[in-house]
């Protein structure tokens, strides 16, 4: 590990500003301590549109964020994701056959009263789909304006890939659930539980974030009876339940933030990814903090960029061979970055 950490900071010391290293909140310890910037999605997203000099961007977080970094970036840079394999789950829960199918299908029932909106966890061609159609990407800190701008443009949106942002960010602005369907692109079927189908407002994808799915009303009650001095702070991206269930939630950013300017001695359960409660747990050691599903819940494709990736996609760096550059193609790019633009 020592010999790997030294060459990483060797690299870094030789390539010095023609490498940028941006690192999601969720990558682990080993990797964030070499990164020239750490932020959630957003963050991120505007940081790869502002850094122009960088030749080359080595990416750490996942393949979605790594896409969205390479349309916002320079011609002459070039964004590396050290592990391909690091994938989101809940982006792979919308393909554009899938989304194409859906909207042939639901334009047919409300016409053309819907405006698509996809969370940034999302492949760049739902961007692309969402641009062309004249909506836009969202992300966990920017959900509510981008939902409340929707609805100055369509009486109804269709919300991709995660149901449970969708569904929260929505409820949140005041529209019941009653006026939510479901989108399943499995069975190609809408499920909704009341009789008008006029009154439908959101439509969401049938997709969620198997990790902050970890996070149950079950722990907020054990929490709430045996530790009633914890507050509970979650992700977006946990069910509706458990987000009214709980005292805050926001962004990685938000979550952060409060925690940042909480009392000392104050306690909090977290729910999100394993490796950022551990972090605040260790950054903020006046206050108790711990995980809000005590088996703890590691987002495993993250967690897939490790010690030996970073040093093997940086050393290629350094031998003039890059690998795993991420490219869009110029077509998706072109209407994705008008989706991204929105936002
Ligand atoms: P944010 O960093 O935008 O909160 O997103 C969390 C996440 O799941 C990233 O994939
Ligand atoms: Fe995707 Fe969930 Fe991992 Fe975020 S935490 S990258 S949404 S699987």
């Amino acid at each position: 590990v020592h010999e790997m950490e030294s060459r990483i900071w060797e690299i870094k010391n030789v390539l010095k500003e023609r490498l940028f290293l941006p690192a999601h909140h969720y990558q682990k310890d080993e990797i964030v301590q070499f990164a020239d910037v750490t932020g959630d999605s957003l963050q991120l997203a505007k940081i790869s549109a502002e850094n122009k000099k960088a030749e080359y961007i080595a990416f750490c977080g996942v393949h979605f964020m790594a896409e969205t970094a390479d349309m916002l970036s320079n011609e002459h840079q070039k964004v590396i994701l050290p592990d391909l394999k690091a994938g989101c789950s809940m982006a792979d829960m919308a393909d554009i056959f899938q989304t194409e199918r859906a909207w042939e299908h639901l334009t047919q029932l409300f016409g053309d009263s819907i405006l698509p909106l996809t969370y940034v966890n999302s492949t760049a061609a739902i961007k692309a789909f969402c641009g062309k159609h004249g909506g836009a990407t969202v992300t966990s800190s920017n959900a509510k304006n981008m939902v409340a701008w929707a609805f100055q443009q369509k009486e109804r949106l269709l919300f991709l890939p995660d149901q449970h942002l969708g569904r929260n960010t929505a409820f949140d602005l005041g529209v019941p659930l009653h006026e939510m369907a479901v989108w399943d692109p499995i069975q190609n079927t809408l499920s909704y539980e009341g009789s008008d189908l006029n009154k439908v407002k959101v439509i969401l994808w049938k997709g969620h974030c198997s990790v902050h799915e970890k996070f149950t009303v079950n722990h907020i009650d054990d929490l709430r009876k045996n530790h009633s001095d914890y507050q509970i702070i979650v992700h977006p991206e946990c069910t509706h339940e458990v987000v009214r269930a709980s005292d805050f939630n926001g962004s990685t950013h938000y979550i952060i933030e409060t925690i940042k300017n909480a009392k000392e001695g104050s306690k909090w359960a977290v729910g999100t990814e394993m490796n950022l409660v551990n972090r605040l747990a260790k950054i903020f050691p006046e206050k108790e903090i711990v995980s809000l599903n005590p088996n703890l819940c590691p987002c495993l494709t993250m967690n897939r960029i490790d010690l030996p990736h970073l040093l093997w996609s940086l050393e290629n760096i350094v031998k003039g061979t890059p690998q795993n550059i991420i490219t869009v193609d110029d077509v998706t790019k072109k209407d994705a970055v008008l989706a991204l633009n929105r936002m």
